[in-house]
């Protein structure tokens, strides 16, 4: 091991900080990792200091050399990276609830990632990821972004898009969440299942599944649609079941997440339900984000709680982990990420993002050509592509039509007037996030 890696991890003070550092604590010996830098602004300050000393804890328990740093100094955690995650939420979980709640008010799924939520999101974060990738171009101009941010699908088609950072990857753990579902309902250990994923983020379909190298597609699909099982799920989706029939007419294997399509009614209802009695999912995760930073403030805690595995993102440290070790490595595996197409699916624009297994190499992913998606599900994907890039296009410039545009063709949108009704409130509601829809020209401010 000749030189040992700086990672600085942007929003080092999320409750998620743990699972990177238990990931990166597991790979010490292929990844030799000598400073991890926990970012974080004036306003986690706090959060940054509780979970940056759990994570010193965390090292120095396991006996590995990597100094965990903590600062508010975002240029001086970039210098001389290796590696950049990122992984912060501007306006925090109160502006994740605020993305949940408007929209329902209008009878509409939120969705923090591909729904009216979703758009708000990527028009706040957006920007500042343009920003830390300037401070990269100058700082660290050889690392790779490893972006966890959500909308982390249209977050990675802006990077593509409107700069000139080649080495960026955008990581979802609901591929590897998919996996071990699959294995669990199968019965067998994760590593004898591989699945060939392919789509967009929270819109990727497995359209085939192998255990052992076999194709067992259409068992897992009857298993996930018995109606006595519970599916492929993750902890921040309710599973209502599908239906049976449905399921093996498509016979590709759905995301947790398009369930906000294929459901809409039965979604809509339930998370109206959940507002009205124990809140949006924003509003229980502040309440499971108080019990964690409760739990990380014991000095006697030197490992990554069980508790955190009630987040959506469990496995998430294993997903960017082992896309870190084998881009170090060159190990040449393959990997579920968000990356360019490169005409590995046909029906989508070879420059944008997607989803899709590829090997993972030395210069980064190589995704791996599944041709045209199939008919039944490609309309929806490209659909959720246009919205992706119209909502990057929209967070870029700061125009109000685009970004109209970008909310009336969501799937989850019924028209154009609710589409306005709730830009309108949520612009209003996210104003100090969004500066660029509120410029003034010079002149205006003026009058
Ligand atoms: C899933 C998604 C993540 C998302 C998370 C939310 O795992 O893949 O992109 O951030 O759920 O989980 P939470 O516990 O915050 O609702």
């Amino acid at each position: 091991m000749d030189k040992r890696l700086k990672i600085a991890t942007i929003g080092g003070g999320s409750s998620y900080t743990p699972e990177l550092v238990e990931g990166l604590i597991k790979r010490y010996h292929e990844l030799p990792v000598g400073e991890l830098w926990l970012v974080d602004i004036p306003e986690g300050k706090e959060k940054l200091e509780i979970v940056g000393a759990l994570a010193k804890r965390m090292v120095e328990k396991a006996g590995v050399p990597i100094e965990i740093h903590l600062t508010l100094d975002r240029r001086r955690a970039l210098e001389g990276a290796d590696f950049v995650t990122t992984q912060f939420r501007v306006g925090g979980l109160e502006a994740r609830a605020k993305d949940e709640r408007i929209p329902l008010k209008y009878g509409v799924i939120g969705q923090e990632t591909n729904g009216p939520g979703g758009l708000f999101k990527g028009l706040r974060t957006i920007p500042v990821i343009l920003d830390i990738i300037r401070d990269m171009e100058e700082l660290c101009p050889d690392a790779w972004l490893i972006n966890f941010t959500n909308p982390a699908g249209m977050v990675t088609e802006a990077v593509l898009r409107y700069t000139k950072q080649e080495k960026v990857v955008g990581l979802c753990n609901v591929p590897i969440g998919m996996r071990m579902g699959v294995a669990k309902l199968l019965g067998v250990d994760a590593d004898r299942v591989h699945i060939d994923f392919a789509g967009l983020n929270h819109m990727v379909f497995g359209l085939h599944v192998y255990l052992d190298g076999v194709e067992v597609t259409d068992k897992v699909i009857d298993l996930i649609a018995h109606p006595d099982r519970s599916g492929v799920t993750m902890k921040n989706i309710v599973d209502l079941g599908w239906e049976p029939d449905f399921l093996k007419g498509l016979n590709v294997l759905p995301c947790p997440y398009h369930r906000y399509y294929y459901q809409t009614d039965k979604m809509l209802a339930e998370e109206l339900e959940a507002a009205k009695t124990k809140g949006t999912r924003a509003e229980v995760v502040q309440q499971l984000e108080k019990e964690l930073f409760e739990l990380y403030k014991d000095p006697n805690l030197a490992i990554k709680p069980p508790q955190l595995e009630k987040r959506g993102g469990a496995y998430y440290s294993d997903a960017a982990c082992s896309l870190i070790s084998s881009i170090y490595n060159d190990k040449r595996d393959i990997q579920p990420v968000n990356t360019r197409n490169n005409g590995a699916i046909a029906s989508i624009p070879p420059e944008s993002a997607v989803e899709v297994n590829c090997v993972i190499t030395k210069d980064g992913p190589k995704p791996i050509a599944v041709g045209d998606l199939p008919v039944a599900v490609r309309g929806l994907v490209q659909q959720i592509k246009s919205f992706e890039r119209v909502a990057a296009e929209a967070a870029v410039t700061g125009d109000y039509q685009t970004a109209l545009v970008a909310m009336t063709i969501n799937p989850l949108v019924p028209s154009d007037t609710i589409a306005k009704q709730m830009l309108d409130e949520m612009l209003e509601a996210h104003k100090e996030y969004l500066p660029q829809f509120f410029k003034q020209t010079k002149a205006a401010a003026g009058r």
